[in-house]
């Protein structure tokens, strides 16, 4: 049987690299989710090749869609809104993704047929109403009708009907799904939404489907008609920040390191990370800056700091760096004082309780810290390091909590045997192998 687990027993040495990272997540899903309703063949370039858009591609092809990939490019002829073709008894397997189980039902809701979706163990554990909820009072059903979490099935109509919908958690998620079925849906549907990241409403924008967006400073006023058909659309996909996060945190723990990660997103509505982190005493730059299809792109220039600063975060920043705050608190375990991050009970809807395991993972190498369901006090040491033996293990597979572990052993110390290292094929296939790149000893 293949080894189960990483073992990493030595910090990193400083370095001074330059490196890509794997495409967007959101724009990857989004994209395949939305050329499927395209007339005509679309190609995106760059699309990320991991499992959580794998099993997009799967469950689109599931639902009738012809999808090519040939090196870098993937082409998907989409047979135009509502335009899938598939028998009786289908099952559609979201494995361990909550953005493609979550939208993926508001493509089929005018299904004449029960469809069934399931999920991994983690996705299964969690919460489906928020997207069950709007979907029903437009008119769709779910079966058994009480239930909130996968596997459930999903059963459309062709009685659809415009709802006002308020997103109050700041959830990209629970924006886009209303978003997507208001284009199957007659009249005018309008969503008042808390903010949170805005890929969907580019995309809208660029595929000319009749959008309104008015802002206020915390909520945006989304307006939108049904479109007469959608024409295919090529996308440029640029490298996560999600991703990137965690080679930002490494250098900029790191003594006397540098790196540049090449056309990132830098979307105004992801780049919370770099603000906390600037905040927090971090000179992040943004370098060759170009807009491309819609979406802010430019490298990142980072190097180490010796000194940072403790935060209380701003909480309007919480929805901006949601994905980021494990690696976040590294850094505050190193800063001087205390930080405070709160309002952050999302963080235990993720593919773990990512507050409750972080929160118990640097407790255990040493960090002070107290917290509850939604907040975290982190006591800083600027000399703080970890010259002990750890285990990590029992964390669902989470994708971010395993890279968390990794940037923790090489930049505090100490030997880490780490288990689920499959776990990176979720978001990030190319992890292990940038951190090789890089001068990461692993065994
Ligand atoms: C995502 C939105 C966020 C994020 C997830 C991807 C998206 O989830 O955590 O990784 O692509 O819309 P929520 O919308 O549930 O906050």
């Amino acid at each position: 049987m293949p080894k189960n687990f990483i073992l990493i027993d030595k910090k990193i040495k400083s370095f001074n690299k330059k490196i890509k990272v794997d495409g967007d997540k959101s724009l990857s899903i989004r994209w395949a989710l939305l050329a499927s309703q395209a007339i005509g063949t679309s190609k995106a370039k760059n699309l990320l090749r991991s499992e959580d858009v794998n099993n997009t591609l799967i469950c689109l092809k599931k639902l009738g869609i012809k999808i090519s990939q040939n090196k870098n490019i993937c082409s998907i002829k989409g047979r135009g809104l509502n335009g899938f073709i598939f028998k009786k008894n289908i099952t559609l397997n979201a494995g361990n993704s909550g953005t493609l189980g979550r939208l993926i039902l508001s493509l089929l809701i005018k299904s004449p047929y029960k469809i069934k979706i399931v999920g991994d163990k983690s996705l299964s554990k969690r919460d489906f109403s928020r997207v069950i909820e709007p979907l029903k009072k437009i008119g769709v059903n779910f079966y058994p009708n009480s239930k909130s979490k996968l596997p459930i099935y999903i059963k459309g109509t062709n009685y659809l009907r415009p709802i006002n919908y308020l997103e109050k958690r700041g959830s990209a998620q629970c924006k886009t799904c209303v978003m997507l079925a208001s284009l199957n849906v007659p009249g005018v549907t309008k969503i008042i939404a808390k903010n949170s990241r805005d890929h969907t409403e580019k995309m809208f924008k660029s595929l000319k489907i009749p959008i309104k967006i008015r802002k206020s400073s915390n909520f945006d006023f989304i307006t939108l008609s049904k479109p007469k058909i959608l024409k295919k659309f090529d996308f440029n996909i640029p490298g996560d920040i999600s991703s990137a996060s965690f080679f930002i945190v490494l250098t900029l723990l790191s003594k006397n390191s540098k790196i540049i990660l090449k056309n990132i997103n830098i979307n105004s509505t992801r780049i919370g990370v770099i603000k906390i982190l600037n905040m927090m005493g971090a000179k992040i730059k943004f370098e060759n800056i170009k807009i491309i299809n819609g979406e802010r792109c430019s490298d990142i220039k980072v190097k180490s700091i010796n000194n940072f600063k403790s935060i209380r975060c701003p909480t309007s920043l919480n929805s901006a760096a949601i994905d980021e705050f494990l690696i976040i608190f590294l850094i505050a375990a190193r800063a001087n004082g205390i930080s405070y991050f709160k309002d952050l009970s999302e963080l235990n809807q993720k593919e773990s309780p990512r507050l409750k395991i972080a929160a118990k993972i640097l407790k255990s190498i040493g960090v002070k810290l107290s917290f509850d369901d939604s907040s975290i006090k982190i006591y800083g040491n600027p000399n703080f390091k970890f010259q002990k033996k750890i285990v990590i293990r029992d964390f669902l597979k989470d994708h971010r909590i395993f890279m968390m572990s990794v940037i923790s052993a090489l930049s505090f110390g100490g030997s880490w045997q780490i288990f689920d290292p499959a776990s990176v094929k979720t978001s990030f296939p190319s992890f292990l192998k940038k951190i090789k790149q890089i001068g990461g000893n692993l065994k």
